[in-house]
């Protein structure tokens, strides 16, 4: 099926499975008004469905009372939603400072040359996503990559190749 960013006629309308529901409840219960959950809603949202699609933006536009628009600026603004589809893993190197002095400009070519992509690609087998990060805060760990939630500190090209069989097995 077609989905587009803006909502394709195509696409089917988002909703919540049951477990994921409750969680909205509660995190809509933690705000004053509910526009103001539209991050965490959102990552919800695309925790569920891989990626935030117009039908997501849709859902949570309707959901708290907010324009597609407003929902949309706040998808585009932060770098942790995804507006395409993404692979099952998503593995964010870290460029900043820090990182970049003790190799991570090594350990990104390496997981192109691994993975067979580049920087923003996702692998054939939809595996696996690469992205490059700005500093995610481990900067004393330095190189070190973000996979899905877990932190990889003081990388190595081995420990690297040890992530990603684990990652494409
Ligand atoms: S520079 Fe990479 S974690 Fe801070």
């Amino acid at each position: 099926m077609k989905t587009t960013l803006q909502g394709g006629h195509d696409e089917a309308p988002f909703a919540l499975t049951p477990e994921r529901e409750k969680e909205a409840h509660a995190i809509l219960s933690r705000y004053p008004n509910k526009q103001a959950a539209c991050i965490p809603l959102l990552h919800l949202c695309q925790e569920q469905n891989g990626w935030v699609s117009g039908a997501v933006i849709k859902y949570v536009a309707d959901r708290l009372e907010l324009t597609t628009a407003h929902v949309q600026g706040v998808v585009t603004f932060y770098t942790l939603f995804n507006q395409h589809p993404v692979g099952k893993h998503q593995v964010w190197v870290c460029r900043t400072l820090s990182c970049a002095l003790r190799g991570s400009d090594a350990v990104l070519h390496h997981c192109e040359k691994r993975l067979g992509v580049h920087v923003g690609e996702t692998t054939k087998d939809g595996k696996v996503t690469l992205r490059t990060a700005e500093c995610l805060a481990s900067c004393g760990t330095a190189p070190m990559m973000q996979v899905d939630k877990d932190f990889h500190e003081n990388l190595t090209i081995e420990k690297v190749d040890e992530i990603l069989d684990r990652l494409t097995r």
